[in-house]
């Protein structure tokens, strides 16, 4: 029975917006639809807007770049809490710490909700390393939008959308961002080295699109 490790955006419990329960509901329904299609699950709930505004809230406290990941590591454990909440009673109740937690907590055969794990890195990376701890089938990063674009495609409406990206040029794009707490975007660099290093079969599209890219639709971007 294949395993699928689904990073979900912090994106999803960001209360600044509208109905963020309908759309933790939706990640909820489409999890307990693959587990029904008999995938096994790990889900990994980032920190989003939350995470950063706790994290700027610290930064101006004097907190230094590692206590600023706890801060953020915190918030994505909270949203753990609440997708665990929603999955009512399928899922594993407690929210796993380390690596070694969630392959315990797999072995139950529920889906396991984490969060982050240590600082320096982002929830991409978690899911990573949890993905090739499980020798998972596939890595989905489900993010607020369809994959990777050649620009940004909520700034440009002429934005292209690749189906394919190496992991090759997508490490290019993601060494031009700067590695400070709360800004480790699409992929950070320590998940890409681990897709790369297990070749593990990785998808980057929208969070309502989750269901379709383990059925194999056309849907996000593969990383190849
Ligand atoms: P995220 O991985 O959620 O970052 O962790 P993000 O950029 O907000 O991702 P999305 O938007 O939800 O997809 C939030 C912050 O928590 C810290 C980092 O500071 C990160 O930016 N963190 C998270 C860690 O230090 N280690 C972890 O394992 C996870």
């Amino acid at each position: 029975m294949g395993v699928i490790v689904v990073k979900v955006s912090g994106e999803v419990f960001d209360m600044s917006k509208t109905s963020p329960d309908s759309r933790i509901t939706d990640v909820a329904r489409q999890l307990v639809d693959i587990a029904e299609e008999g995938r096994r699950l790990v889900a990994v709930t980032g920190g989003g807007k939350m995470a950063r505004l706790y994290i700027e809230l610290g930064r101006k406290l004097g907190a230094s770049e590692a206590e600023l990941d706890e801060v953020g590591i915190e918030v994505t454990r909270l949203n753990a809490r609440l997708l665990i909440t929603s999955l009512s009673g399928i899922a594993h109740p407690v929210v796993p710490r380390t690596l070694d937690d969630v392959l315990l907590a797999h072995t139950t055969s529920r889906i396991v909700v984490t969060g982050g794990f240590q600082p320096g890195h982002s929830t991409n990376a978690v899911a990573a390393l949890i993905a090739e701890g499980l020798k998972a089938d596939l890595l989905i990063n489900a993010t607020d939008v369809d994959g990777i674009y050649d620009k940004d495609p909520k700034l440009y409406r002429d934005a292209k959308k690749y189906s394919v990206v190496r992991v090759q040029d997508l490490e290019n794009m993601i060494l031009s961002y700067e590695s400070y707490a709360g800004t480790y975007e699409l992929m950070d660099i320590t998940a890409l080295k681990i897709v790369a290093r297990s070749k593990i079969p990785t998808i980057i599209t929208k969070y309502t699109n989750i269901l379709d890219a383990t059925r194999g639709e056309d849907v996000g971007t593969k990383v190849i």
